[in-house]
């Protein structure tokens, strides 16, 4: 099973670490289990609270219905739902994004 390095940054918030998700782990739970708090509500995929933006590598959403929350360019910019993201490759993901969701 390959086990990816997940750098999870947020100047705002102070954020700045590197976890390691196993690829059939989301990104979230582990960030929890680590004690890193990152925004959520539904851990379902049906809202945009846990919203991320992938600036390196990339993630792959399983289930819910991210494109109900992000279009095209946003998705193009890195926007994914953390909640159901499993790392595919080493990633850099900028968090609490759902405010910035719009400007893009
Ligand atoms: S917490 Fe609702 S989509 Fe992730």
């Amino acid at each position: 099973m390959a086990v990816y390095n997940v750098r999870l940054i947020n100047e705002a918030e102070g954020l700045d670490e590197t976890i390691e998700v196993d690829e059939d782990e989301f990104v979230l739970d582990v960030a929890e289990a680590e004690g890193i708090n990152l925004p959520f509500s539904c851990r379902a995929g049906t809202c945009s609270t846990c919203a991320g933006r992938v600036i390196e590598g990339d993630v792959k959403e399983s289930g819910g219905n991210p494109d109900m929350f992000f279009n095209s360019g946003q998705r193009a910019a890195g926007f994914r739902l953390l909640c159901i993201s499993y790392p595919t490759s080493d990633c850099t993901i900028l968090t609490n994004q759902e405010p910035n969701i719009s400007q893009f």
